[in-house]
C-alpha cells in the first residue's frame, strides 16, 4: 500500500479542539493514519520534508463550473440574465467533447494549484462525460453533474432537454461515475435553476435524489431579475417553490441564496438546507451581498464557492475567503465574518456542509488524506506569539504559496508541479 509520511509542518488541524502543532503525518493508502512528533516511519514510500511549512485541510468548493473555466474573459460586465442569454448559454452551447474536456482540466490544473481538493460542480447540459474523465484523470475529489434544462427562454438548441431525456442522461452519468474511486468521485443531480426547470423535472430529481440518496446542486435566489422571473411564472420565490416540490432537505445545496425574504430563511434552517457563498461572483455579476452574518447567527451551513472562471475570473479560495470577509466587514464592523469564520467554511464547514465531515474538512487520524503544504515563509512577518497563522493565510496568503497538495492519499502537486493534470499538454 502506498504510504507517505509529511514531517514537521505547522498542522493547523481543524479538529473540534482546534489543535495546532508542529508535528508529522503519516498516510497509508488514501487515509491519515497517525500524527504526532517525530513518528519514526522508515517503511514509508515517500518523505516530505514540511519544515517551515504549514499544513491545512485541503479547500472544500461547494459551488463552481469547470465547463466555464474557457469563457473567462469573455463574458465580462453584465448582469446574470443578459450574462446567460447573451453570452454562457451560446458559450456552453458550442461547446464539444473536446474543448469541454480541455475547460474542465484547466480549471483543475487552476483548482489543485491553488488549495482546493473537493468540489462540488455543476457541468453544462451536454459532453459531462468528458467533464468526469478530467476529474477522474486529475484526481480532485468531487460532486458533479450534468446541468439539467428542460425550459426557458433564449435557451440555444444544444441546450434545450425534453425532461425525460434529461432525467435519463443524468442517471446514465450517476450509475457510471457515483463511487468511482472508492468514492473519491459522487454525483450530484445538478438542475440549473428554478427557471430553467419544469415543475415535473424538479419533483422526479426529488425522487430519483432519494433513491440513490445524492445531492441536489443548484442556483437560487442570486438575482432581483431571476426572482421575479420566478414569481411570474410560479407565484412563488425560489426556496419556497423548491420546498413545495419537496427538493428543500440536507441535501439540497443552494448556490448564492443572497435575497432571501423570513420565509426563505426559515425553511433553509428548518430543513437544514445548505448555502454555498460565492462572495467574487455576487460582485463581479453585481447580483449583490448575501446577508453570511444573519445566516451564521440562524445556524445555517454556508460554504464557499468561487462559481465558474467566467462569473468570477477567478476559482481561487483565498481571494473567496478574503472576499467573503472583507465585504462583511463595512456593513457589520471588523470582526463579524473574521479570518477564523471564513477559514472554516472552506474546510471542517464545507465537509460537514456535504455531510462529509467524517472523512474530510479536517485533519485527523482516520480521515482521509487531503491535505495542502503552504510555504509561508517568504512574508514579512515578524515571528511572534500574537502572529496567528490562519489570519496570515486569510488575509496575505495567495496561490503562489500553495506548494504541494495531497489528495486522497495521492500526491496530486508536489513543489507546485501538476502531476496529472498538465497545463502545457490541455493548451497544446
Ligand atoms: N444561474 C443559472 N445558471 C447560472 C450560472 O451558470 N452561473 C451563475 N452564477 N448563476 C446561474
Ligand atoms: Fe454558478
Amino acid at each position: 500500500m502506498r504510504s507517505i509520511l509529511v514531517k514537521n509542518g505547522e498542522i493547523i488541524t481543524m479538529n473540534e479542539a482546534d489543535d495546532r502543532f508542529t508535528g508529522d503525518i503519516y498516510i497509508e493508502g488514501d487515509t491519515i493514519k497517525e500524527i504526532g512528533s517525530h513518528l519514526d516511519h522508515r517503511q514509508a514510500e515517500k518523505i516530505i520534508d514540511a519544515t517551515n511549512r504549514v499544513i491545512i485541510p485541503g479547500f472544500i468548493q461547494t459551488h463552481l463550473h469547470l465547463c466555464q473555466t474557457l469563457f473567462r474573459g469573455r463574458a465580462d460586465d453584465l448582469e446574470l440574465m443578459d450574462w446567460l442569454r447573451k453570452k454562457i448559454w451560446p458559450l456552453e452551447a458550442a461547446h464539444d467533447e473536446e474543448s469541454l474536456y480541455y475547460s474542465a482540466m484547466l480549471g483543475l490544473g487552476e483548482l489543485i494549484q491553488s488549495g482546493t481538493t473537493t468540489i462540488v460542480d455543476m457541468e453544462t447540459v451536454h459532453h459531462t462525460e468528458y467533464a468526469f474523465q478530467a476529474i477522474a484523470a486529475s484526481g480532485i475529489r468531487a460532486l458533479s453533474g450534468k446541468a439539467m434544462m428542460d425550459k426557458g427562454q433564449d435557451v440555444p438548441g444544444p441546450l434545450q432537454e425534453k425532461t425525460a431525456v434529461s432525467l435519463q442522461q443524468s442517471v446514465d452519468l450517476l450509475e457510471k461515475w457515483h463511487g468511482y474511486d472508492g468514492g473519491r468521485i459522487k454525483y450530484a443531480f445538478s438542475p440549473r435553476f428554478v427557471i430553467s426547470c419544469t415543475a415535473e423535472l424538479l419533483k422526479e430529481v426529488k425522487s430519483l435524489s432519494d433513491r440513490y440518496h445524492v445531492h441536489v446542486h443548484t442556483h437560487a435566489s442570486e438575482n432581483k431579475g431571476e426572482i421575479e422571473i420566478v414569481q411570474q411564472e410560479t407565484g412563488r420565490r425560489n426556496i419556497a417553490y423548491l420546498d413545495d416540490l419537496g427538493l428543500a432537505n440536507d441535501r439540497l445545496i443552494l448556490a448564492h441564496c443572497i435575497w432571501l425574504d423570513e420565509e426563505e430563511k426559515r425553511i433553509i434552517k428548518e430543513k437544514n438546507v445548505k448555502v454555498s457563498h460565492c462572495p467574487g461572483s455576487n460582485l463581479k455579476l453585481a447580483s449583490g451581498i448575501a446577508e453570511i452574518p444573519d445566516m451564521l447567527r440562524r445556524d445555517i451551513a454556508v460554504s464557499l464557492g468561487a462559481d465558474g472562471a467566467s462569473c468570477n475570473n477567478n476559482l481561487d479560495m483565498f481571494q473567496e475567503m478574503r472576499l467573503a470577509a472583507l465585504i462583511q466587514k463595512p456593513i457589520h464592523g471588523p470582526c463579524t465574518m473574521d479570518a477564523k469564520t471564513v477559514f472554516t467554511m472552506a474546510t471542517s464547514g464545507g465537509a460537514r456542509a456535504l455531510g462529509m465531515e467524517a472523512e474530510i474538512g479536517s485533519i485527523e487520524t482516520g480521515k482521509k488524506a487531503d491535505l495542502v503544504i503552504l510555504n509561508l515563509h517568504d512574508f514579512h512577518v515578524y515571528p511572534s506569539s500574537d502572529v496567528d497563522t490562519v489570519s496570515r493565510i486569510v488575509y496575505s496568503a495567495t496561490r503562489a504559496d500553495v506548494e504541494t497538495s495531497i489528495i486522497n492519499g495521492s500526491i496530486v502537486m508536489e513543489n507546485r508541479k501538476l502531476k496529472t493534470v498538465d497545463k502545457g499538454h490541455v493548451l497544446r
